[in-house]
């Protein structure tokens, strides 16, 4: 049974990918602090460390899913060192600590595009507008510059819910702001692809079982929608009433790290390629009202 490791398993994507993937093989899971929720096979390692050798020797990974990141975007702004460092260097630093065998999936994300590209496809040209997505193009350059190492990056734009309680993503904000009858503004500016991330862990495990991890990027996302488009589907596919929702404009913030307004990704060549059929927007929210209701 292969054995894989996943960084950023007490995030959102991590802890759903280790939930997808622990009965197919071999996990072992690590993120920067401990949650109550955490694989049995669990490390706390901290991502900044200088030598990675402890984690390597204690997972022995055919396969290491590279999930974790910083992914506030205000805060990577106020903090670029960390953000490369955990977002971007990383990346070397595993790639230094295993040898070729040792296959490579990094997720990285929209933001390495410019606002100026709609539905990003794989082959157009990165230009990252804010630290956050400049850290990832890190990320994905000493992927693309290494000596015969099999990788995929995969650039995404995730929703979900968190399976460590003490986080909070998208979707529960505006599960929660919504239930509680606060007022909620969702931009009508800006367009996403977004895909629920157990619908992501699906096509990574899809990629694995088929050994198709050929050194290349492949955009894996959803249909197009804008964020208040996005929040109205969600919660009246939640039976939520929306009557604290508004429409805002990304431009009226001022105070925010800048943040593309055309986040989207064309997911065709990818689909194409495996034969994989495209997900609706419906669909994906479908997930997220069945893992709703089942917690
Ligand atoms: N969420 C999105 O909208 C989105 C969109 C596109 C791409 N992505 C990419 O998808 C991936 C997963 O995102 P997510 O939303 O699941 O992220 P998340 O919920 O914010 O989780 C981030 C994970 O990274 C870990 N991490 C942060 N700093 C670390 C450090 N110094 N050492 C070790 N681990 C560290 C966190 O550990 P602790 O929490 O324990 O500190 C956590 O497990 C990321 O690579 C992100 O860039 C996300």
């Amino acid at each position: 049974m292969k054995n894989i490791l996943i960084t950023g398993a007490s995030g959102m994507l991590g802890a759903s990918l280790v939930n997808d993937l622990k009965n197919q093989f071999n996990v072992y899971a690590t993120g920067n602090s401990f949650f109550k929720e955490q694989h049995s096979q669990f490390m706390k390692f901290d991502l900044k460390s200088d030598c990675y050798l402890e984690l390597i020797q204690w997972a022995n990974p055919d396969i290491i899913i590279h999930s974790a990141a910083l992914t506030n975007g205000n805060f990577c702004e106020k903090h670029p060192i960390d953000a490369f460092n955990i977002n971007g260097i990383s990346v070397q630093k595993l790639l230094n600590a295993t040898n070729n065998d040792v296959k490579i999936i990094y997720i990285s994300s929209d933001a390495v595009f410019p606002s100026s590209l709609h539905l990003a496809k794989e082959l157009d040209c990165v230009f990252p507008e804010n630290v956050y997505g400049k850290s990832k193009e890190l990320g994905e350059f000493f992927l693309k510059t290494s000596n015969n190492r099999s990788y995929t990056i995969i650039r995404t734009t995730i929703f979900g819910l968190n399976l460590n309680t003490n986080k909070v993503g998208f979707a529960e904000w505006i599960i929660n702001t919504a239930k509680d009858r606060k007022e909620l503004g969702l931009f009508t500016d800006v367009l996403f692809t977004p895909i629920s991330i157990w619908d992501l862990a699906n096509e990574i495990e899809f990629l694995i079982k088929t050994d198709n991890i050929n050194s290349e990027s492949l955009h894996v996302a959803g249909e197009l929608c804008t964020k208040y488009e996005f929040g109205c589907k969600l919660l009246d596919k939640l039976n939520i009433p929306t009557k604290t929702l508004s429409k805002t404009l990304i431009s009226s913030y001022k105070d925010r790290a800048k943040r593309s307004n055309d986040q989207s990704l064309d997911s065709s060549y990818y689909s194409q390629k495996y034969q994989r059929e495209l997900i609706s927007l419906d669909q994906t929210i479908l997930k997220l009202k069945e893992h709703y209701e089942y917690n």
